[in-house]
């Protein structure tokens, strides 16, 4: 069958107390629609339809996926919100699924479900609901003394006996279309002045049609975020499922409770994470690597056996075996082949780091390319900006850069080469040859005067 799907999106969500509407508000590093959206189009046969109302061009705006808008511009309720997908989907689909884009846990898993459910029922509508002793402002499901779905009180409007009523309405729905916009047009204002889509239940009831209902196992699924309270508490949820999923993959995690990794992370097998560590966005982390404490990856790829102690690391690549910390920092671009070790303090920007590369303290490099095994003394800066432009710091294989050295780009520093501390380096370095002094230039070593002896 072919399904379409609507997305509630178009409450002005005032219990955010928010200039941003809550819909584009950030759960795990997407925007809190974005699940919605996922789990839609999952299921549905063509892009989902999200109704948008409340800040609508800052909604459109934040959402990058493949959707289409259906504008509500008066929030009447959620049944004139469906009202408002009507001509995207009408006579394009047989069966219509509804979400609300504050409910970022319901799965598509559930969904299918869902629409298998519709696809048995000769009625026009299935829906689903949850029990639990947790209201949370859900309307309650009447049943008849045959057991069947009769209707769905909001709580707005229930009487205190219906209050008790722990069946919850978990506002996911779905319809046959034609009947769907059909009945949409029976339904009245309610007391409080909003049209509700839970009406739809009586309706069907009141024509004998079939309605079926669908029990989740999860109560969780249902949460719906309404205040920033229950933002947390869904953040918390996911984080714990991303982290037991990695746990049970041959990750460890000292404090899983205090490590935040986002849904676009991957981990391999035998990596250590430890408490306040957060990777994020696209990031990768090889095997056997120990990362934190207090550590921040952001879009970064780390090979295999790495060590990374209290650092912040963005946009970086880091092969295997680099050790670093405490108190790194890689800016974008930054690239540390195997064997490099960084020590504490340290800075790299849009550089290579060659294989075996040391540096041990206090040193910035910006838009230079390392060779291998190449010491880097404790204070060594690139002096990559002269005020207009970034010039670029050429290093060979195997140069010892003296402390307190500062190379001033644009510069070629040879291969097995040597600064000495304190030089301020202005000019190129050839292969082998030694420079000292402010501004730096050429001694023999005493290698050479031994040799000419
Ligand atoms: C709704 C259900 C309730 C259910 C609960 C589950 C109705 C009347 N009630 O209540 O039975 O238990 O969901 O979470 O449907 N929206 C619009 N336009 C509007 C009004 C709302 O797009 O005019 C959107 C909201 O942005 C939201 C969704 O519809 O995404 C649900 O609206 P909300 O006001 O949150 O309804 P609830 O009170 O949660
Ligand atoms: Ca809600």
């Amino acid at each position: 069958m072919k399904i379409g799907s609507v997305i509630l999106a178009a409450g002005l969500s005032k219990r955010m107390n928010s200039a941003i509407p809550k819909v584009i508000h950030p759960l795990l590093g997407k925007p809190l629609l974005s699940y919605a959206i996922e789990s839609a189009k999952a299921v549905a046969s063509i892009p989902p339809v999200v109704v948008v109302g409340f800040a609508s061009e800052k909604v459109m705006d934040a959402i990058k996926a493949d959707v289409s808008y259906a504008h509500q511009i008066e929030q009447l309720g959620t049944a004139h919100a469906v009202q408002m997908a009507e001509a995207q989907l009408s006579g394009k689909v047989e069966l219509v699924v509804i979400t609300s884009a504050d409910m970022p846990l319901v799965s598509a898993g559930t969904l299918k479900k869902l629409i298998e459910l519709q696809e048995k029922n000769d009625g026009p509508m299935t829906m689903v609901s949850i029990t639990g002793n947790e209201s949370r402002g859900f309307g309650r499901i009447l049943r008849d003394d045959s057991g069947n779905a009769m209707a769905i009180v909001e709580e707005k409007v229930a009487t205190a006996e219906q209050l008790k009523i722990n069946e919850y309405n978990a506002g996911i729905y779905c319809f046959k279309a034609d009947w769907l916009w059909n009945a949409l047009k029976k339904v009245k204002k309610s007391p409080v002045g909003e049209y509700f889509l839970t009406d739809l239940l009586e309706i069907a009831v009141q024509a004998r049609e079939k309605v079926m209902v669908l029990t989740l196992d999860d109560a969780d699924e249902a949460i719906g975020i309404n205040n920033r309270i229950h933002f947390a508490e869904v953040e918390k949820i996911m984080r714990r499922r991303i982290n037991e999923k990695l746990m049970l993959s041959g990750v460890t995690m000292i404090d899983p409770e205090r490590v935040y990794i986002e849904p676009s992370v991957s981990i391999d097998q035998d990596t250590i994470l430890y408490p306040e560590t957060y990777l994020r966005g696209n990031t990768h982390i090889g095997k056997n690597c120990e990362i934190g404490p207090g550590t921040i990856i952001d879009d970064s790829t780390v090979g295999n056996d790495c060590r990374i102690l209290k650092s912040v690391l963005e946009g970086a690549v880091l092969e295997d075996h680099v050790e670093m910390g405490p108190f790194c920092r890689l800016r974008t671009g930054a690239h540390l082949a195997s064997h490099v070790h960084m020590g504490n303090f340290g800075e790299v920007k849009k550089s290579y780091l060659g294989k075996g590369t040391k540096m041990g303290h206090f040193s910035y490099i910006g838009d230079a390319q390392i060779g291998e095994d190449v010491n880097i003394g404790a204070g060594t800066i690139t002096c990559n900006y002269d005020g207009e432009n970034k010039n670029k710091t050429v290093i060979g294989d195997e140069t010892f850069i003296g402390s307190d050295t500062m190379l001033v780009a644009p510069i070629t520093i040879g291969k097995k080469a040597i600064t000495g501390a304190g030089s301020v380096v202005t000019r190129d370095v050839g292969d082998g040859e030694k420079v000292v002094g402010v501004p730096a230039h050429v001694i023999k070593s005493k290698n050479d005067e031994e040799t000419k002896k």
